[in-house]
């Protein structure tokens, strides 16, 4: 083989958004949660990362990284842990067969970009790390599961573990000090559930919030209302919550998701100094939502908020009328209104005045989505 070659593998990776947050680390340094936690992973035609990873015996000086068009550092102890890991494994497959190319010896680059705009404020590290860990294992060709890698990418960013599988996924907290079981498992395919849909209300916030690996700590070390949490709420809810995924019973999945929302949400506020995540825009979509299911005389809409102000509506398809029919015809006019080939009607749902102007000024932009698939790879490379 030549000595000029240059390595490559791509990958896509979706974005998910939890119905059980994670919210708490009991070790930071190797990234393990207080809680388990379950997600539902949204499709990759409307949001996704695609990242490209090469390395060749020509590359010179330090892996590096471009993210969506700009250098980025890669220096932080999180990355690093990730490529260590992937680096080691290879390296022992290397041991094992030395007819294997010595890619581990080799500079990494890494080129990534996401199909959404990062200023949406929408949650990238998940599928950025998600990304960044399949794309180095497919090019090191490791034997690894999802799983396993979803103990790499854990470290990472905690909600990149999720982003290992399509559909519906659980991170199982685990107990041990070392953290190997601390890993994310599915609890069911897309194709169980195929109906699950998402709209993601973009709301802007006047500043940038506290981050998510910040405010997880704080709410760690002050919240009194956390223990609780962490002790009977999540075991509960997670219990539930795969309850409602295997029997696809929509009312009690979302029964689960707005209620562990709130709950923390009802964490946050207990931090202290307290820390606002939701605002009154985010309150108005709560209400918007109460009014779609006292419209229906069910419960056809679940919202949930994660580490910022914007809300995501999950819904069925079938009840695609009401639900986006109300948030859509919000927007209408306004530079947000996201047109669809359908036309929704929501003429049974009221909203009082507060509520529809306060979501009329405050959602920018709505992403109407549904559950997808896992990482795929592809040909489409970036470099
Ligand atoms: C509110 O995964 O961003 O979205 O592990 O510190 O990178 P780090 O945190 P991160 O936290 C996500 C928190 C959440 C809930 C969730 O996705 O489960």
């Amino acid at each position: 083989m030549a000595t000029d070659t240059i390595y490559k593998a791509s990958t896509t990776a979706p974005v998910n958004i939890a119905v059980v947050k994670y919210w708490g680390k009991r070790d930071p340094k190797l990234n393990l949660p207080t809680n388990s936690s379950l997600s539902v992973t949204l499709s990759q035609a409307d949001l996704r990362t695609l990242t490209t990873a090469t390395c060749s015996p020509t590359y010179q000086g330090e892996d590096s990284l471009i993210l969506n068009g700009e250098p980025s550092d890669i220096t932080g102890a999180r990355t690093q842990a990730c490529l260590r890991e992937l680096r080691a494994r290879r390296a022992a497959l290397e041991a094992e067969n030395p007819s294997l190319p010595k890619l581990s010896t080799m500079p990494l680059r890494i080129v990534s970009e996401n199909n959404f705009p990062t200023a949406a404020g929408l949650a990238s590290s998940a599928a950025g790390f998600a990304a960044l860990v399949r794309a180095i294992a497919n090019l090191y060709e490791l034997p690894s599961s999802p799983t396993e890698l979803s103990l790499i990418a854990r470290q990472g960013s905690g909600s990149a573990c999720r982003s290992l599988f399509g559909g519906y996924v659980a991170w199982r907290g685990g107990e041990q000090a070392d953290g190997l079981d601390s890993k994310a498992v599915e609890v069911a395919p897309a194709s169980h559930w195929p109906d699950m849909r998402a709209l993601i209300l973009v709301v802007s916030a006047a500043k940038k919030g506290v981050s998510s690996t910040s405010g997880m700590q704080q709410t760690v070390a002050t919240s009194d209302l956390f223990q609780g949490r962490i002790a009977t709420v999540v075991p509960a809810h997670m219990d539930k919550m795969e309850a409602a995924v295997r029997d696809r019973d929509f009312t009690a999945f979302a029964e689960v998701t707005m209620k562990d929302s709130n709950s923390f949400h009802a964490c946050c506020m207990d931090t202290y100094p307290p820390i606002y995540y939701m605002n009154d825009v985010s309150r108005a979509a709560v209400r918007a939502v109460e009014a779609i299911n006292a419209a229906a005389g069910k419960t056809v809409a679940a919202y949930t908020f994660d580490a910022g102000p914007n809300a995501v509506v999950y819904y069925l398809e079938e009840n695609s009328g009401p639900v986006v029919g109300t948030f859509y015809s919000l927007l209408q006019g306004t530079n947000g209104w996201k047109d669809s080939a359908k036309s929704y009607d929501s003429a049974a749902v009221k909203l009082d005045e507060a509520t529809e102007s306060l979501l009329k000024g405050g959602v920018s932009r709505i992403i109407q989505t549904a559950v997808g698939e896992g990482p795929i790879k592809t040909d489409q490379h970036l470099a």
